[in-house]
């Protein structure tokens, strides 16, 4: 098969139609599994299913059938988003089924399915549906076990009968029977609308909240995207997520990044993926690939820490294993570079908080001033055609930057994950010039292709 226009060579995406959420992710029997919301048969927001890859190490993926597709009275309207846990050898698998009736009034099913080997599934219904206060948005099950109370514990995005987002808890013992906790966590003023596809995670002796928050205004830099995801650090204690924090932090800086889930990997790593990303419907139609039938990718998997109260994010390390042909060069006050393919990591350190300037093709520029330690990210909007813009103040120094690129997309880490902007962009011309601006000594390697074919 010919390559695709804008596709990628290490990043997941679908072979048709839309990509959305990342979902259930997990080890079982040896295999990593990557679930995702998957319309098979258009590149509008209808009819998901669970699309389905495997992997024995990330490093090379296989694509296998779909697990799960809207075909049940309970999920008609789409196999929406969840987690998988392994218990007893088993996969279970829990997720929203969304139903419509005739005028368009929505129900919302919280949906066992389990399986055996991982390739075959088997949908067990619906276990609940949604509790007093809250409305039919109240989806998005991820659920772990509690080891100090010995139960199983589920976090749901929702929303409350006054239209305003939450995060609620339930509990089992059995993973079969439900029983309502409560909400999870409150701010003193509700933010937001609905917040989806929550996380409650254990990172590094900490409890992290991390959520998709709908409804959140702009705030100095952050908050720029229509949605965007949020994380807040605190303590998970018996029903309650405690924090002194005052307010979510956006989790990535750029323009596209949305909906995560985090599972823990090999050496107990927590790792993440998200989708790239959530964007208004009319841009998101502009998308050059919707031509093609096909639309969005997941980000790279990246492993969380939490240092000095705040989140580090950075590529997983076997994505190292992608890289060929690698090259080291100083650069001293500009070089430029023709990039010899699409896909390329690329790293660059010793910045010494002086200026620095990145334009990549004709397309995007990262740009640093360390008088207030601004990081500028521009890039072009494919409808308008116009320049946009993202920044975030960096918290230390600049010391080094990291970008995973592709022909249609980029991920920035900066210093070692203390920020990151993920994007996409899309060139209308075949320009590969890389132009540095400042003092740096480089690494850039080219990416394999991580697809078995
Ligand atoms: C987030 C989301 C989830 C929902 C899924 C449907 O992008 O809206 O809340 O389960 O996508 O595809």
């Amino acid at each position: 098969m010919n390559r695709r226009q804008y596709d990628f060579n290490y990043h997941l995406a679908p072979k048709k139609g839309l990509l959305n959420d990342p979902n259930g992710l997990v080890k079982f029997k040896g295999k990593y599994h990557v679930f995702y919301q998957w319309n098979q048969t258009g590149t509008v927001h209808k009819n998901k299913s669970w699309g389905h890859f495997v992997s024995d190490d990330f490093v090379t993926f296989t694509e296998l059938a779909p697990a799960l597709e809207p075909k049940d009275w309970f999920d008609k309207d789409g196999v929406y988003s969840g987690c998988a846990i392994v218990h007893e050898d088993k996969l279970y698998i829990f997720y929203t089924g969304n139903v419509k009736d005739a005028y368009g009034v929505r129900s919302a099913y919280q949906c066992l399915a389990t399986s055996d080997d991982g390739v075959n599934f088997e949908k067990k219904g619906p276990i609940f549906t949604y509790p007093k206060g809250y409305t039919a948005h109240t989806r998005d099950p991820k659920v772990w076990y509690d080891e100090i109370e010995k139960r199983w514990l589920m976090v749901l995005g929702a929303q409350r009968e006054d239209l305003t987002g939450d995060t609620i808890l339930y509990q089992s013992q059995n993973l079969l029977d439900w029983t309502f906790v409560g909400s999870v966590f409150q701010f003193d003023t509700p933010v937001g609308y609905m917040w989806e596809c929550p996380d409650l995670i254990q990172i590094d002796g900490r409890y992290v909240l991390i959520c998709s928050p709908q409804g959140v205004e702009p705030d100095g830099y952050a908050y720029h995207n229509i949605y965007q995801t949020a994380y807040i650090i605190g303590e998970f204690k018996h029903n309650e997520f405690k924090t002194h924090a005052t307010q979510f932090i956006e989790q990535d800086r750029g323009f596209e990044f949305y909906a995560p889930q985090t599972f823990y990997g090999t050496d107990n790593r927590v790792i993440q993926y998200g989708w790239m990303g959530i964007m208004e419907p009319n841009k998101e139609q502009a998308i050059p690939t919707v031509q093609d039938g096909w639309v969005h990718h997941l980000s790279l998997p990246r492993e969380l820490r939490i240092q000095d109260n705040y989140l580090m994010q950075s590529p997983i390390k076997e994505l190292e294993q992608l890289r060929q042909n690698g090259s080291t060069f100083d650069v001293t006050h500009e070089k430029i570079i023709i990039l010899p393919e699409y896909a390329m990591d690329i790293v660059l350190y010793g910045l010494d908080d002086n200026v620095v300037r990145l334009q990549v093709r004709n397309e995007v520029v990262v740009f640093y001033e360390p008088i207030e330690k601004l990081v500028t990210v521009e890039r072009t909007n494919w409808l308008t055609g116009e320049k946009e813009y993202r920044h975030c103040v960096l918290r230390n120094a600049l010391d080094n930057m990291r970008l995973l690129m592709e022909e249609s997309s980029i991920e920035l880490f900066i210093n070692n994950g203390e920020e990151v902007f993920s994007m996409r962009y899309f060139a209308t011309d075949n320009d590969m010039t890389f132009i540095i601006s400042g003092n740096a000594t480089v690494e850039m390697y080219e990416m394999k292709n991580m697809f078995k074919q």
